[in-house]
């Protein structure tokens, strides 16, 4: 009797555990495959990593659930009951609702400048993605320009509508003035503010490498976002909870994928599952080897970038050009996530609950202004906000995307207390109580007096995890959706029609993961699709060929 196909999944983030489940759940005896997960680092979940910080449950990676209508983890975190929670936990309060915008050198800003252009910026956004009709929002959007078509990039097609706005927005009202600011200036730094919070969402360290095109093909669910009371990581756990022991093996970092890309004419072509010899020779970091009818590979882009680039042969031999041109073409960033405990006294916790820090989002002179605060570190200065991750915790959050992201990991704690300190202080020097401090927190105006002190730093490094060499992807320019549909084809290409028959062993390779997803790549749930599209690949092959019913 022919061994049972052997298929090998390399990676327990979310795509991997999602077609092991599948895999293993849709077998009714639970015994047609030989099924291994391999992972590299010593834990499970990937790019979903929960932590503890000060008391409080956060996430070093995966954050929100991106629209609870229709998405399936938001379904399982449901069955499971991992939205309810008694302890505290990050962003449970969801967004903050109303934030204090504070303009460097110390202006809180009035609504009646931030508003108009926040609302530029998201209709410009939802331009951008499709959300409105060429013209049919043209009513709504006031000032906006329609322009946008034949725009190379997102970034120059914000800029395109910043400068209709000003163009056709003369007047614009009263400007009282804060300090040296400028009206335009404050407006652009307005602006950037929010374009430094796509580069988070995005992970497009310039917005002017974010493709403007494929902007409208990326998809969300509708209905709210929100975070995992039990944290992401609970998810997980419930995808591999079905596994047996041994079908997750830790500590496995794969360093060479040998497959068989030659094409023979078989002499037993029906017997697709005759695997007498696997084609497939997986090379561990250890020295070890396994051998595989199937792999479903599921690493980062950043991992496969990284791989199939000039000599790196994590591939033998490399994979087909169609699929290392995809690879080198789309985009793959870095954002970091910064907790940071604060204290008002310095002991490390809240005296009582008026010492809230309040959810701050921040205005910066450019880097290049001779306005600026010379104390401020360029790496703070593409930071978009600064908030406790809910209501009064002590812990205050930061995302930092690009270089700033990558600067952030080499910094010790000490020179990142350092760097938001002075930052604070350039923020808030002005605010004195006399000023018209709208928010309830007026101690806010005795922090630049040197009363508020962090006292505890957490900060994630996706960028230099070899396992990650980054956080997700993004179509950039020059690629487009359909790199994003290369990404998921298999190697060598499926054996379901005639032709393919003569492929001796089809489906060697195969890949799942954010970044194989045309439309949810960079999520949780596009990560969750892929991996349920290649166990039914599977399935469906061996469906075919009537091994499995
Ligand atoms: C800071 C941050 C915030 C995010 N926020 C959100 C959010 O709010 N909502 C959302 O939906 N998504 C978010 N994401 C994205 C989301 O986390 C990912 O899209 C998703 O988890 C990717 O899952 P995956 O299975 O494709 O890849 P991964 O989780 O990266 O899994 C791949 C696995 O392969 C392993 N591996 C790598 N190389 C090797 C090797 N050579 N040998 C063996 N194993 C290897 C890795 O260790 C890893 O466990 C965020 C990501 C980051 C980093
Ligand atoms: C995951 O979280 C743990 C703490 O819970 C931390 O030690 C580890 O560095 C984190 N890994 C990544 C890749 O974020
Ligand atoms: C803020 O708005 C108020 C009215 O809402 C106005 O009186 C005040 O001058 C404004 N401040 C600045 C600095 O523009
Ligand atoms: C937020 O804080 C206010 C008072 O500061 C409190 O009434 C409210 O219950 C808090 N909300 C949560 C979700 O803790
Ligand atoms: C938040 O405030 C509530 C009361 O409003 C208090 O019981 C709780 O301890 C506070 N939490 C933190 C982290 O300070
Ligand atoms: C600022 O601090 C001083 C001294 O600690 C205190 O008396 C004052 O009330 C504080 N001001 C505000 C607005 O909290």
């Amino acid at each position: 009797m022919a061994k049972k196909p052997r298929i090998v999944i390399i990676g327990a983030g979310m795509a991997g555990l999602t077609a092991a489940n599948k895999l293993y759940t849709s077998t009714s005896s639970h015994d047609l495959f030989e099924l291994v997960v391999v992972e590299g680092g010593d834990r499970i979940g990937g790019r979903i990593n929960t932590s503890e910080f000060c008391g409080d449950r956060i996430e070093m990676g995966a954050t929100w659930i991106h629209g609870i209508g229709g998405s399936p983890v938001h379904q399982i975190a449901r069955e499971i009951h991992a939205l309810d929670s008694d302890q505290p936990w990050e962003c449970m309060d969801g967004f903050p609702d109303e934030p204090t915008t504070i303009a460097e050198g110390g202006f809180e800003l009035n609504a009646s400048i931030v508003d108009p252009i926040s609302t530029l910026f998201k209709n410009l956004m939802d331009f951008a993605q499709g959300k409105l009709a060429p013209d049919g929002g043209a009513a709504s959007k006031g000032c906006t320009s329609n322009g946008g078509f034949g725009n190379p990039s997102v970034g120059a097609f914000l800029r395109q509508g910043l400068d209709a706005y000003w163009d056709s927005c003369e007047d614009r009202g009263e400007f009282s003035g804060y300090g040296k600011w400028s009206r335009k200036l404050l407006e652009e730094a307005i602006f950037a503010m929010h374009e430094n919070t796509q580069r988070t969402y995005t992970a497009a360290g310039d917005l002017f490498n974010l493709d403007f095109e494929a902007e409208r093909e990326y998809r969300m669910f509708p209905g709210e976002e929100i975070t995992i009371s039990k944290g992401y990581l609970s998810v997980i756990q419930h995808l591999a909870s079905v596994l047996p022991p041994g079908v997750i093996q830790l500590g496995r970092k794969v360093t060479t994928i040998e497959w068989q890309p030659e094409i023979h004419k078989s002499k037993d072509i029906t017997n697709g599952c005759d695997s007498s010899s696997r084609p497939v020779k997986i090379h561990f970091c250890d020295g070890s080897v396994m051998l595989a009818d199937h792999v479903i590979v599921t690493v980062s882009l950043g991992v496969l970038k990284a791989g199939t680039g000039q000599d790196s042969g994590m591939f033998k031999p490399p994979l087909p050009s169609f699929k290392t041109e995809a690879i080198s073409r789309l985009g793959y960033g870095v954002v970091n996530k910064l907790f940071l405990q604060w204290s008002p006294n310095g002991n490390g916790r809240n005296a009582n609950d008026k010492d809230k820090f309040p959810s701050l989002q921040t205005v910066f002179h450019p880097p290049e202004s001779e306005l600026r605060h010379e104390k401020i570190p360029w790496w703070m200065r593409r930071t978009a906000s600064l908030c406790p991750i809910y209501n009064n915790s002590s812990v205050l959050l930061s995302w930092f995307a690009g270089k700033e992201a990558l600067e952030l990991e080499t910094l010790s704690d000490e020179e990142i207390v350092n760097g938001v300190s002075a930052t604070v202080s350039g923020l808030s020097s002005a605010l004195k109580p006399h000023k018209e401090v709208k928010h309830n927190s007026p101690e806010f105006c005795n922090w630049s007096a040197g009363e508020v002190r962090f006292v505890k730093v957490l900060k994630t490094k996706w960028g230099s995890d070899p396992l990650f060499l980054g956080s997700y992807s993004y179509v950039a320019v020059g690629s487009s959706g359909a790199d994003l549909d290369t990404m998921a084809e298999p190697v060598p290409k499926t054996g379901s029609s005639e032709l393919d028959h003569g492929v001796n062993h089809p489906l060697q390779i195969l890949f799942a993961g954010e970044a194989t997803h045309r439309t949810h790549y960079s999520t949780t749930h596009g990560a969750y699709f892929s991996g349920l599209r290649e166990a039914n690949r599977l399935l469906q092959h061996y469906h075919c060929l009537g091994v499995y019913n």
